[in-house]
């Protein structure tokens, strides 16, 4: 096993509050294990076109608490290419960079598993989306700061809608997964919960609203994922509509607001342990490998795995979050 004296660190992919704090671990630790570190712009981008600057301890300072990411990021199609992936393999070689640590989600990984079996370069991968959606840890960096900017959204919307007797139906993010949808609904005490993992039917719908509509508070919230089976709020607005002609529906879109925000203290505590994690890992010949928290241990899994597998969704929990709200 070869030293590893440089790396880089990029975040790709959907942003996601606490992926400052995870650049500011890795740097940290990083400099405990006398690693020099080239934080990479833009993700998969910068490395193509060799964007990459040095980052020491005193770059990350005052960055913990901050939303967003210092090191941009976007979802970069040239990285795709066979083509891409040589030049930024070049770049990497040319900058003496040994290893990467990527932060991102499952399409971040896709990338960092090719240049792992093409090149055989070293990378440890961070899970950073608010959606949760990785197999491989319990949460992912970000989150849990998406559920509470959604559930205090949801407190204020409830407030109007209670004043106006108004059914509303908010739209959550979530193109395949309901982590935020479940989790946001149950803290918000949604009547219904629409998310892409369980089929609805249109009557359940019906009824919940039904027994949510009653004398003493004759207004209701419905927390729909983006990806649901019907789509998104609009759609399941035209739904509501047809069997609640009387009442008021109106229609709120979260959107992007969920992905911004200081970052909650889970975060940046998950994002501090498994960055520290991801160099320590590196420096113990980890490779190929998203390095997650399950149970509360450090858990490294393949990106084969991480990618290809469904983290399980606790339906359980969604009829308890609808019983409990009727
Ligand atoms: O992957 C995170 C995520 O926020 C999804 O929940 C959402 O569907 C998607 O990114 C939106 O991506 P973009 O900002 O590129 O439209």
């Amino acid at each position: 096993m070869t030293a590893i004296k440089k790396i880089g660190v990029l975040t790709s992919g959907g942003d996601a509050p606490g992926m400052n704090a995870a650049i500011r671990a890795v740097v940290k630790a990083a400099s405990h294990f006398n690693i020099e570190v080239l934080g990479v712009q833009k993700g998969y981008y910068g490395l193509i076109h060799d964007i990459m600057t040095p980052l020491s301890n005193q770059a990350v300072y005052n960055i913990i608490h901050r939303g967003g990411t210092i090191l941009k990021s976007a979802r970069c199609l040239e990285f795709k290419t066979p083509e891409g992936r040589q030049t930024a393999m070049e770049n990497l070689k040319k900058n003496e960079v040994d290893a990467l640590v990527v932060i991102g989600g499952d399409g971040t990984f896709t990338g960092a598993r090719l240049i792992g079996k093409e090149f055989g370069f070293p990378v440890v991968g961070l899970p950073g989306t608010i959606d949760n959606d990785l197999y491989g840890t319990d949460y992912t960096i970000g989150y849990d700061t998406a559920v509470n900017t959604v559930v205090s959204a949801v407190d204020k919307i409830r407030d109007t809608a209670h004043s106006h007797d108004r059914i509303f139906i908010v739209e959550v993010m979530g193109r395949d997964a309901g982590f935020i949808a479940l989790r946001s609904g149950m803290a918000s005490g949604a009547e219904k919960i629409l998310i892409p993992e369980t089929k609805t039917y249109v009557n359940e719908l019906i009824e919940s609203l039904k027994t949510g509509l009653n004398e003493e508070d004759n207004s209701a919230i419905v927390i729909v994922a983006e990806g649901s089976e019907y789509g998104g709020a609009m759609e399941v607005k035209k739904i509501v509509n047809d069997h609640f002609p009387d009442y008021d529906t109106r229609v709120s879109i979260l959107g992007h607001m969920q992905r911004g925000g200081a970052p909650s203290a889970f975060d940046r505590v998950l994002a501090s342990g498994l960055g520290f994690q991801a160099v320590k890992g590196l420096t113990e010949g980890q490779h190929g490998v998203m390095v997650g928290s399950i149970n509360r241990k450090i858990v490294f899994t393949p990106f084969d795995k991480a990618i290809k597998y469904h983290k399980s969704f606790n339906v359980e929990l969604k009829n308890i979050a609808e019983i409990l709200s009727a």
